[in-house]
């Protein structure tokens, strides 16, 4: 079993997080809540500590992790070359990680062999007391078993790595839903790694010009990993995922379609065609074509109740690539696998 702390996300005292601040200090994983997603890390400079997340998520070696600082003390700590200070201290603490060239004490286990590191420093009180408690830089990637959809609840976090992970901190649901922004700033102009909930407009408000390669937006089929990480399969639920490439043919499909089958779309659409569908459909709601961010949110943990539901498999509505939009268009293609519908198949 492993060690549960349950917190308010705001109003905690520094003493619960005690109990697992000693974990990371003594070379312990634990769960640990951020504004984007839950991340399973341990101390940043014990690359044996390291070690065992990836031994737990079953994640490939040669997918580096994300190192979260507190503080640019310690972003000295373990970035070489820090370029853009003023603009980094602009969108930190925030859901944006960059990478920059590495310091030798960071170990290969965090960097996966490369010359540079992730950081960012989470925008969560919790994680950032429990980086200044642990007094060290916390390595960590999502806490997922690899492949499955992040988790943005400390009960989804709970019935992932309950037994695996030495402590679990449970701060209830996290804000953005989806895993920060990345972008390359050893890269000129900064290039996107991966959309997150830092969106392109904010980004080059800060950076300036920023390059987008269509592969960082997973619009492109061309499959050139631009992180090590991207070339797994990834936010997979176990049944197959389809994307509806156009929407307008949610009403023709809910009401021809004869298979059990879950539908996954926004409110707006769901009151559109509720109506059309008998029994053998169920509709899990996104949030609203208003607030994407509300997509956002309930994103992963839909995906993860399609394996929960008696359906078949799933199909997901589309959404306009642009905002916090490309982000979920990015999941959402990497959760199907890239199986789409463009016109009525059964
Ligand atoms: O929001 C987030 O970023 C969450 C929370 C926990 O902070 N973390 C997260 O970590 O999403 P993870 O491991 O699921 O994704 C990290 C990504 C991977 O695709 C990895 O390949 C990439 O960051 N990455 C890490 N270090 C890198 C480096 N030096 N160069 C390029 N990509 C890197
Ligand atoms: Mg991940």
């Amino acid at each position: 079993m492993s060690l549960i702390i349950r917190v308010d996300p705001v109003n905690f005292k520094p003493e619960d997080l005690f109990p697992a601040a000693e974990a990371v200090k003594s070379g312990k994983t634990v769960a640990f809540p951020t504004e984007t997603v839950y991340g399973l890390g341990a101390d940043a400079f014990n690359g044996e500590a390291c070690l065992k997340i990836f031994k737990i998520k079953n994640r490939q070696p040669d997918n580096p992790l994300i190192v979260h600082i507190n503080s640019f003390e310690q972003l000295y700590s373990v970035a070489r070359e820090v370029i853009l200070e003023d603009k980094l201290k602009r969108v930190w603490p925030g859901p944006l990680t960059v990478i920059l060239k590495k310091r030798p004490e960071v170990p290969v286990e965090v960097t996966a062999g490369l010359d540079t590191v992730a950081v960012r420093m989470p925008a969560h009180l919790v994680a950032l007391k429990l980086i200044e408690l642990s007094g060290t830089p916390i390595a960590a990637p999502s806490a997922n078993i690899s492949g499955r959809p992040s988790p943005t609840s400390g009960k989804t976090v709970i019935e992932e790595l309950n037994g695996r992970a030495d402590v679990i901190i449970d701060a209830g649901d996290t804000f953005f839903g989806v895993e920060s922004t990345i972008v390359d700033l050893t890269k000129q102009p900064p290039t996107l790694l991966r959309p997150g909930p830092f969106t392109i407009d904010e980004l080059t408000s800060i950076f300036g010009k920023i390059e987008v390669p269509p592969e960082a937006t997973g619009i492109s089929d061309f499959e050139r990993p631009l992180a090590p990480g991207m070339k797994y399969r990834h936010y997979a639920p176990e049944k197959d995922l389809y994307l509806l490439v156009d929407n307008s043919l949610l009403p023709e499909l809910v009401r021809r379609i004869d298979r059990k089958v879950a539908f996954l779309l926004t409110e707006e659409n769901y009151m559109k065609v509720k109506d059309l569908a008998r029994d053998n459909v169920t509709f899990i709601i996104l949030g609203t074509e208003y607030n994407l961010y509300t997509v956002a949110r309930n994103l992963f943990e839909s995906l993860r109740k399609i394996d929960r539901l008696d359906v078949e498999f799933a199909v997901i509505q589309s959404f306009k690539e642009e905002g916090i939009g490309l982000a979920i268009m990015n999941r959402i293609r990497k959760a199907s696998g890239r199986k789409f519908i463009r016109f009525y198949p059964f």
